[in-house]
């Protein structure tokens, strides 16, 4: 049986990689991998044997290797997804069309759209009456999106703040920003203790890596840095992810939470004395919990 999955994904790599009418195929070898791998039908060892059949389609130089290999010690990091919002290609021709597998995915979709979404955010605090708009940025990686919307909305008066606890991601994000507006710190999001208030705390791409205690306790420490009438605004995958076992076979794992989840998530951490609604990106991959501070 090992022979035949590995004989399969061999026969891709010698013909240069997944071509769009092979992409569903190949996915839903991902998903019956992932499915004998929860019914331990196949072993965490054969598991990380299969990735050998992949060859330099599993090195740094692809999307998914790159997802494997983790050379910042970590899945999501600043890097990856700053990968995903650019539609990075490897610079080594046979390998490019793994990194078109990698972007045609559901899950790298979701992750594009919720950029669209802060944006739109964005978008709604400066049309806002607030005068001088303060937002958070907690686990903010490579700040694309920031960058992307001060361009596109040079005479915007929002300033941010950003936090992420990964240095690297911190300088990374220096090399992407003009540097206006834009202030940052090098810290751990569960030792941030606020000392005034946000019209807009956003956080994408931390709440999922947070179990459910973890999600609650820093849901409430940052719920009181928001001001009155400001909202907070987490990302979360959804179940409904088709990308899942594709991640997973790389060793990226989320927390996927559906809308009762989250709901629920927030009402323990105080929510009742807010308004909790749950968005969606086009793609429902990607949820956000929405609460505002009436
Ligand atoms: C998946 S990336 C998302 C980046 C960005 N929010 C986005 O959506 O483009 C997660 C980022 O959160 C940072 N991070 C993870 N845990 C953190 C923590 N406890 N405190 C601060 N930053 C954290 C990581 O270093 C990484 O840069």
């Amino acid at each position: 049986m090992m022979q035949t999955h590995m004989d399969y994904i061999r026969t891709l790599v010698d013909s240069g990689g997944p071509k769009p009418d092979q992409y569903d195929d190949l996915n839903q070898w991902f998903q019956l991998i992932g499915e004998k791998s929860r019914t331990k039908a196949i072993t965490q060892d054969q598991l990380t044997e299969m990735w050998s059949a992949f060859g330099d389609a599993f090195s740094t130089n692809t999307m998914q290797g790159f997802v494997v290999n983790k050379p910042h010690g970590y899945a999501g990091d600043f890097e990856i997804i700053d990968k995903i919002y650019t539609k990075w290609l490897s610079p080594t021709k046979h390998l490019e069309n793994w990194d078109r597998f990698f972007h045609w995915q559901k899950a790298s979709i979701a992750v594009r759209n919720r950029k669209a979404y802060f944006k739109s955010l964005l978008s709604e605090v400066d049309n806002s009456e607030v005068e001088n708009p303060l937002i958070l940025n907690v686990g903010s990686g490579p700040c694309r999106d920031i960058f992307e919307y001060q361009e596109e909305e040079p005479s915007t008066k929002i300033k941010f703040e950003c936090i992420d606890m990964d240095s690297r991601a911190i300088e990374y994000s220096k090399t992407i920003l003009s540097g206006e507006n834009v202030e940052h710190f090098c810290l751990n999001a569960f030792k941030f203790r606020p000392n005034k208030e946000y019209d807009l705390v956003w956080s994408a791409g931390l709440f999922d890596y947070l179990d459910d205690k973890q999600f609650v306790f820093l849901l409430r420490s940052l719920l009181d840095s928001v001001a009155t009438g400001g909202e907070l605004v987490v990302g979360n995958f959804s179940e409904k992810n088709p990308s899942r076992d594709y991640m997973e076979f790389g060793g990226w794992f989320l927390h996927h939470r559906t809308e009762e989840k989250l709901t629920q998530l927030a009402q323990k951490a105080d929510g009742d004395n807010y308004v909790i609604t749950i968005d969606r990106e086009p793609s429902g991959v990607n949820l956000f919990l929405r609460i505002t501070k009436p």
